[in-house]
């Protein structure tokens, strides 16, 4: 990240994209998963990707990650061209639909790991700072439970807790509520609104439309991997100009909001 870090210089430069994915192209062997894919993310920026499943979804999340390879195009972050996966993985946090914890460490632990080993922290400032980022997320009074005494929606906070500490430029989140239980997704849609509001930049993934409609400043619309519609959140909703996304629209719908087309 130092080089990262060094090639922000002057104004122009700082109004450029946080992240900037360009023309993005993906295969396995024969399939085409991601065509000639382009998006930017600005500073503080909160981007909602929305689409089917198999659109592309978690492939555009694991290429900026930097644990995929890609086929064609260009990935930016921070003005500077990641030549290989490494360049990107440092600076991007990423928290997925299974919340990965260790089962024998506790959430303390588990929190402080990265920060002792790839950061090379004292045990007491990583331990200082792993109870800091526990209290952000609501867990001051389960840092000392395994992931095994937690609720699931208390495991992904952990999970939350252990990407934010290491201080990534960027957040992305993978249907980071999908395998929860129906009362436990808010308090996780909570603690992400509120890395939001402190400025993180982030890119998610979720099926839940009125978080996203609550969280987003924008909204891209994935289809058969490429972009369909990219905008600002309410306005696409409110006006979608492509039937693939009124369509998508009206299936997230409950019953009784049906309109009259059927859509
Ligand atoms: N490792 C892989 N090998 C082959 N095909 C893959 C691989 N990973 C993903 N795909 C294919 O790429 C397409 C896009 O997958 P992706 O997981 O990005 O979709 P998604 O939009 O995240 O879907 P979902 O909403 O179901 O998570 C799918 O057709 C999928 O089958
Ligand atoms: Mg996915």
């Amino acid at each position: 990240m130092q080089n990262v870090q060094q090639d922000i210089q002057g104004d122009q430069e700082r109004r450029a994209p946080f992240l900037s994915v360009r023309n993005l192209s993906k295969h396995y062997g024969p399939v085409r998963v991601l065509n000639d894919v382009s998006l930017d993310v600005f500073q503080g920026e909160v981007v909602v990707l929305l689409g089917r499943s198999g659109s592309g979804k978690s492939t555009v999340l694991r290429c900026v990650s930097g644990l995929e390879q890609i086929n064609g195009g260009e990935i930016e972050l921070l003005g500077a061209v990641a030549r290989k996966p490494s360049d990107l993985h440092g600076a991007v946090g990423f928290v997925f639909q299974q919340f990965n914890l260790f089962p024998h460490l506790t959430a303390l632990e588990n929190v402080t790991l990265g920060l002792r080993w790839v950061k090379k922290l004292d045990r007491r400032t990583a331990t200082e700072r792993a109870r800091q980022a526990l209290s952000d997320v609501g867990l001051e009074a389960h840092a000392d439970k395994k992931p095994g005494r937690l609720s699931g929606g208390q495991q992904q906070r952990v999970a939350i807790a252990r990407s934010v500490v290491m201080e990534p430029k960027l957040m992305l989140f993978d249907e980071a509520t999908s395998a929860l239980d129906r009362e436990l997704v808010a308090e996780v849609l909570v603690a992400i609104r509120a890395l939001a509001r402190q400025g993180m930049t982030m890119l998610i993934v979720t099926h839940e439309l009125h978080f996203a409609e609550k969280v987003a400043d924008r909204i891209i619309f994935m289809h058969e991997g490429t972009i369909v519609e990219d905008g600002p959140a309410a306005e696409v909703i409110a006006a979608p100009r492509t039937a693939q996304f009124r369509q998508f629209l009206g299936a997230l719908k409950a019953p009784d909001d049906i309109d009259e087309d059927g859509q």
